[in-house]
């Protein structure tokens, strides 16, 4: 097998799907154009769009694409988490977290890739210097900002774009990641990931990527997957101030 990172590695890029009959076949197309030796798995979620039926005419007519069923909407980290398990078993020895609705740019995934030479997660990033944001609404920055800036301070961490959704990960930091005890639903999964990938000592990137809003279908942002992740985040945050205050006062007792 060639190194990590080259594109004739083994990639799969998970796509987790809810309503995104629009968009999916352009993304996939761009996708295989740009990577040619990537392989695609779309997670649907029973889209009553019909978006799974479009993923199995993509997938009957090209072997790289793949599809799994999924009978109810039930969050985009339980999505992931199937699409992960799925690649792992068939050994991908990179797994890559994409949206379908053309936000995350399939021309960038060669750069993704190519940072994964020299760290364990690879995040294609909107809040370094070079990466941007195109048409988002006012209050959708601010939501995305605010989260960034309460996770870095909440969890003690540098990573600049934390809810970042277009990400590449070596095989084994996911298959070191405790899957099972995963139950972050919305985007709060994100944080969750890449917060545990630091904790098991593993490097992160941040590469530069233009993030554009989506032109066509919706975003499935709510105010409970916000919730969760103040939620979450707050009592990450609190846990990690325990336990630097159980270690402080077991250095004094010696
Ligand atoms: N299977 C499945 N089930 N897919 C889902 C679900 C779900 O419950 N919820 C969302 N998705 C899929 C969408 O169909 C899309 O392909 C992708 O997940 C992202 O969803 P959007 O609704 O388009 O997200 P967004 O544009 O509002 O949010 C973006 O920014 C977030 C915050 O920075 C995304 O890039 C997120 O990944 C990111 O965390
Ligand atoms: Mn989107």
């Amino acid at each position: 097998m060639s190194e990590i990172g080259d594109t004739t590695t083994p990639v799969l890029v998970v796509i987790p799907t809810y309503n995104e009959r629009d968009t999916l076949g352009g993304v996939i197309e761009r996708l295989l154009e740009t990577v040619p030796a990537a392989h695609v798995l779309v997670v649907d979620d029973g889209s009553p769009d019909g978006t799974g039926e479009l993923a199995d005419e993509l997938a009957a007519d090209d072997e790289r694409v793949h599809v799994l069923h999924r009978t109810e909407k039930a969050g985009l980290g339980a999505a992931y988490i199937a699409g992960f398990r799925w690649g792992l078993a068939r050994q991908y020895a990179t797994l890559v977290e994409m949206d379908a609705d053309g936000s995350h740019a399939p021309e960038d995934l060669p750069r993704v890739l190519a940072a994964l030479q020299g760290a364990d997660l690879v995040l294609g990033s909107r809040y370094v210097p070079g990466g941007r944001v195109v048409n988002w609404p006012k209050r959708r920055q601010l939501l995305s900002r605010g989260g960034n800036l309460y996770s870095r301070l909440a969890l003690g961490v540098s990573i600049r774009d934390i809810t970042a959704g277009f990400r590449a990960y070596r095989a084994s930091v996911l298959e070191k990641l405790p899957l099972d005890d995963i139950a972050s639903q919305g985007y709060c999964f994100q944080i969750d990931l890449a917060w545990r990938t630091v904790r098991s000592g593993f490097t992160v990137a941040e590469v530069p990527i233009t993030f554009t809003e989506r032109e066509l279908g919706q975003s499935k942002m709510s105010k409970d997957i916000v919730l969760e992740a103040v939620l979450q985040v707050g009592r990450w945050g609190l846990r990690r101030r325990g336990e630097q205050v159980s270690g402080l006062l077991r250095r004094l007792k010696r």
